[in-house]
């Protein structure tokens, strides 16, 4: 009996007889040889099968197959550079064949389909090779998101996605009926977070998170995935530090263990390798002449309309975009002013209009990744934001409280998967980085 393996496995087996367990991801009839290309969910490999070499039985068999039959094949694992594959350079020389089942004309072709039909479709467009290489890249950032946080100290405490209260602002909160009170989907762990650091010191949380947002915009989902570490004696400084050692571990190790994927995807890896600390850093005011330069050098009207920006406003994704057109590494912007971002963030010191807050923006134009702070310690600045902010103190009363009990400095940050998986992988839209998007338009499939 062969042995079962994983594709990603093939080149510890040249020479060996082993069997694949997959399905049919394309055939070339060349008459007397048929070379099926088999995905197994851990790569694709050039499976050859020889007429003379397997009989007519195991051959009309595979002839027979059609895009997406599932099957059981056995052969020799032969090491040749011309064969195509992830990984490349490994070939199967065929020797059995079971089909479980010929599948039944396959929607999705190896021809350009629209952006629309696909995504209804979604449930099966996620086995095509870019789908799968982007899916591998999110599942590689995971792992790092954790491997890091673990390593470091962090303990993973995970928040109620059931809430009270706001935590973003109560623009994009969706409700749901809970026993008759309403209740809202998390916008966010960081109010628990803080919570936990009392108990833990360094935590976080990661889990889906909610935001009714009305925009349309391919950087936002409705349910995306949310890492939020939070550190109990941490100042914005220290913060930033945190922020860029943990993403360059996710870009190295994804450099690392999936340039097949990225390479797949016409990934320039040259971009990511840059991706060390230190991250250079400019305050929103330095961004704010950044931005009045870029717009006295262009002749381009529209975009010079689109960069327009009064001190006060967030920035927005255009702004983002030109502004990290212009840096190689992801860059800090700190300092944003304090009624442009959540009522729970430090002010500045000397400066209470401005925040201590700090975005990470990727590089080549991606734009926020990270949004993260330091938090307001003090009980009386706290009611008082609230009140301005128009939050129900009620449903604040234990956030509160944790600035009763031994209130210390505090801050952190919350790191979008989703947006982080589609810079690394250089893709224009969020939605093909996740396996079933939640959009604006789209609950389906
Ligand atoms: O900047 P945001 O809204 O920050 C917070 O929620 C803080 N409470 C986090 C914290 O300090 N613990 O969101 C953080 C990140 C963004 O930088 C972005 O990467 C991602 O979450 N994000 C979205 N991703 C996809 N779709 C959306 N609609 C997103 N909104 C935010
Ligand atoms: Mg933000």
């Amino acid at each position: 009996m062969a042995k079962t393996i994983r594709i990603q496995d093939i080149a510890q087996h040249v020479g060996e007889e082993v069997t694949l367990e997959g399905w049919l991801y394309n055939r070339t009839d060349k008459g007397r040889l048929q070379f099926l290309q088999v995905r197994d969910g851990t790569g694709f490999a050039q499976c050859v099968v020889f007429k003379k070499e397997v009989g007519p039985e195991v051959f009309e068999a595979a002839k027979g197959l059609t895009q997406e039959s599932s099957l059981i094949i056995t052969g020799t694992v032969r090491q040749d550079s011309r064969a195509p594959g992830i990984p490349g350079g490994y070939e199967l020389g065929v020797t059995g064949l079971c089909v479980l089942q010929v599948a039944q004309d396959y929607p999705i072709q190896p021809k350009e389909h629209g952006v629309e039909f696909l995504m209804d479709n979604r449930h099966l467009w996620i086995r095509s090779q870019r789908q799968w290489a982007v899916l591998r890249v999110r599942t590689t950032v995971i792992r790092a998101i954790r491997d890091w946080l673990d390593d470091h100290g962090f303990a993973n405490l995970d928040t109620p996605i059931l809430t009270p209260a706001a935590c973003e602002g109560t623009t994009t909160l969706f409700e749901t009926d809970y026993f008759g009170e309403p209740a809202y989907l998390a916008q966010s762990g960081q109010l628990y977070n803080e919570a936990d650091i009392y108990a833990f010191g360094r935590v976080y949380c990661f889990g889906p998170t909610f935001r009714a947002e009305k925009s349309k915009t391919r950087r936002h989902l409705t349910e995306f995935w949310m890492v939020e570490p939070e550190v109990a004696f941490c100042d914005l400084d220290q913060l930033m530090e945190i922020g860029e050692q943990f993403i360059s571990y996710i870009v190295q190790t994804c450099l690392r263990e999936r340039a097949q994927e990225l390479v797949l995807l016409g990934r320039d890896v040259n971009h990511l390798e840059k991706v060390v600390p230190p991250f250079p850093r400019i305050s929103y005011d330095e961004a704010l002449e950044m931005l009045a330069e870029i717009r006295e050098q262009t002749d381009d009207e529209e975009l010079k309309k689109l960069l327009e920006i009064e001190w006060g406003d967030d920035l927005g994704s255009p702004h983002e975009t030109e502004l990290t057109k212009r840096f190689e590494k992801p860059v800090f912007v700190y300092g944003y002013p304090t009624y442009a971002k959540a009522f729970y963030m430090e002010p500045w010191p000397g400066r209470p209009e401005v925040s201590k807050s700090a975005d990470l923006l990727a590089p080549e134009g991606y734009g926020e990744i990270i949004g993260g702070s330091e938090r307001i310690s003090d009980p009386d600045l706290l009611l008082e934001r609230l009140k301005e902010w128009g939050l129900p103190r009620e449903a604040f009363g234990w956030y509160i409280d944790l600035r009763q009990y031994g209130s210390v400095p505090h801050s952190g940050f919350g790191l979008g998967v989703e947006r982080t998986v589609t810079w690394i992988c250089g893709l224009e839209h969020l939605r093909e980085t996740i396996s079933f998007p939640r959009m604006l338009k789209r609950v389906y499939p």
